[in-house]
């Protein structure tokens, strides 16, 4: 089970050793995942969960980039990557994000969804600071929709989920009716597992 409060303290073990394992492993699909999005001069982009600040890198300077996690230490790590980029980091919960309604033209929600208490309403908090055209990138690892889940899963999930993710979530449960269009969705690593998904805003009018 995972919980803000124990999530804490988790990601508090992880951060000096996350970019030497979960870093090199992932960085091929999480490249592959950038690729879904086009960035422009000037575009407000927010991480949400940005961890030690892997994602970076791909995007372009002349954005404006706002950083959100729970973890200071996982903070620390992204601070040293933001160098000479107009980068804020702010310790803020994803499920209750202190920003108005359309503030961001795209937003990244990798390897949130399946850490966070609440994926359901990380993903409406990221809908409702979105602009009305913007897009939401998610790179992350979720069962099938419907796919139903062996014992053996479920096992190594306990395992997973103390370190710190949860292997069993479905993306599709995370939408809820929101207003919002999958464009993309592909398999990128590990037998389909980890996935890159692209969402586009199509809520008729500004959040209000
Ligand atoms: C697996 S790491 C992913 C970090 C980064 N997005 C990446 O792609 O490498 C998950 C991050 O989400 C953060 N996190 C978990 N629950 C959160 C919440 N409710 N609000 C904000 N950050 C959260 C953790 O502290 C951790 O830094």
């Amino acid at each position: 089970m995972m919980k803000n409060e124990t999530n804490i303290k988790k990601y508090r073990r992880l951060a000096p050793i996350y970019d030497l394992f979960f870093g090199a492993i992932l960085s091929l699909g999480r490249e592959k995942a950038f690729n879904f999005l086009d960035f422009h001069p000037g575009n407000s982009v927010l991480l949400v969960g940005v961890g030690t600040g892997e994602d970076l890198k791909y995007i372009p300077d002349p954005c404006s980039i706002t950083g959100i996690d729970i973890s200071d230490p996982m903070l620390d790590k992204a601070k040293r990557k933001s160098a000479g980029k107009r980068v804020k980091l702010i310790n803020m919960n994803a499920e209750k994000l202190s920003f108005p309604n359309n503030t961001f033209d795209i937003i990244v929600l990798n390897l949130i969804l399946s850490v966070a208490e609440n994926p359901q309403k990380v993903m409406s908090e990221a809908q409702r600071v979105l602009k009305p055209d913007g897009r939401i990138l998610v790179f992350d690892k979720f069962i099938h929709s419907g796919a139903k889940v062996s014992g053996l899963r479920k096992l190594i999930n306990s395992i997973t989920s103390s370190i710190g993710t949860d292997i069993n979530r479905c993306f599709e449960d995370t939408l809820q009716g929101l207003p919002v269009n999958k464009i993309r969705d592909e398999s990128l690593m590990f037998g389909g597992m980890y996935r890159a998904i692209l969402l586009e805003n199509v809520s008729d009018f500004p959040n209000c």
